[in-house]
């Protein structure tokens, strides 16, 4: 996949691209990213690319001249242009996934007090990241780089991708790492059972309380099948032992802390 990124900040992406999974992902040829220098093609004896709004107004805005043509220079009809904007719809995990599979993707970073309205007219989709307002739209197009980066094939451990927070509409449920006892905080001995249904029961059912616990929201919009309504009505009960869990409990005797 190739990401380019149309900024007039292209130094602020070294950190992004020089680091860890980005790094690697880069390094086995995953994706390409490609930082283009909207200056670059300012037609402005002064190499400016803002200018102050018509009408009047506070702040300085990019003009429409050295968008356009930095997007025709660098992109074809078959790039997928993006503009960053607090304006477009809110990104979410799915939009991710849906990225993935483009060819190209061109995300366009907004600077200073806003973008020439005109420009919308050129991008196929606006996106925000949340509902508050950046400097511009670089930490955005970062954000969403990387969520459609981790999940190219050969970005991480294909199993990393399996149960993420959000497929389903549900948060992720809790990881642990030894030592078992932790200034008297313990690891659920559920998961020292070996017994990978009853895990993978509790792993569910954290999930769905989780969810419940911090994101009301998207707990309202599961769907619920019978095992999970199962599993709900025993969060609801406030039973944390169930049958399942002291039979796996009782059968994984062997297994040691
Ligand atoms: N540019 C400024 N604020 C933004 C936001 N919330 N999302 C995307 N781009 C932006």
């Amino acid at each position: 996949m190739k990401i380019k990124i149309l900024t007039l900040f292209p130094e602020m992406f070294d950190g992004f691209k020089n680091n860890s999974i980005i790094k690697r992902a880069i390094a086995k040829g995953v994706v390409e990213i490609e930082l283009i220098n909207i200056r670059d093609y300012t037609k402005d004896k002064n190499f400016r690319v803002d200018s102050a709004p018509i009408g009047g107004g506070a702040g300085l805005i990019m003009k429409l001249q050295p968008l356009v043509d930095c997007l025709n220079a660098t992109c074809t009809a078959s790039t997928h242009k993006i503009m960053l904007s607090p304006r477009g719809k809110t990104y979410n995990q799915k939009k991710a996934n849906e990225l993935k599979n483009l060819q190209e993707v061109a995300l366009i970073c907004g600077h200073y007090e806003g973008i020439d309205e005109r420009f919308n007219d050129y991008v196929d989709e606006l996106i925000s990241i949340g509902d508050y307002v950046l400097t511009g739209g670089e930490i955005a197009s970062m954000a969403i780089a990387d969520s459609i980066i981790r999940l190219l094939d050969g970005a991480i451990n294909n199993e990393s991708l399996v149960d993420e927070s959000f497929d389903d509409d549900l948060l992720e449920y809790p990881q642990y790492t030894e030592p078992y006892e932790f200034e008297g905080k313990k690891v659920p001995d559920i998961l020292y059972s070996g017994n990978h249904e009853a895990i993978k029961k509790y792993r569910r059912k954290e999930s769905l309380r989780l969810t419940k616990k911090y994101r009301p929201d998207l707990y309202e919009k599961h769907v619920k099948n019978k095992q999970d309504l199962k599993l709900i009505k025993e969060i609801e009960d406030g039973n944390e032992s169930p049958k399942w869990m002291t039979d796996a409990l009782e059968k994984g005797k062997k297994f040691t802390h």
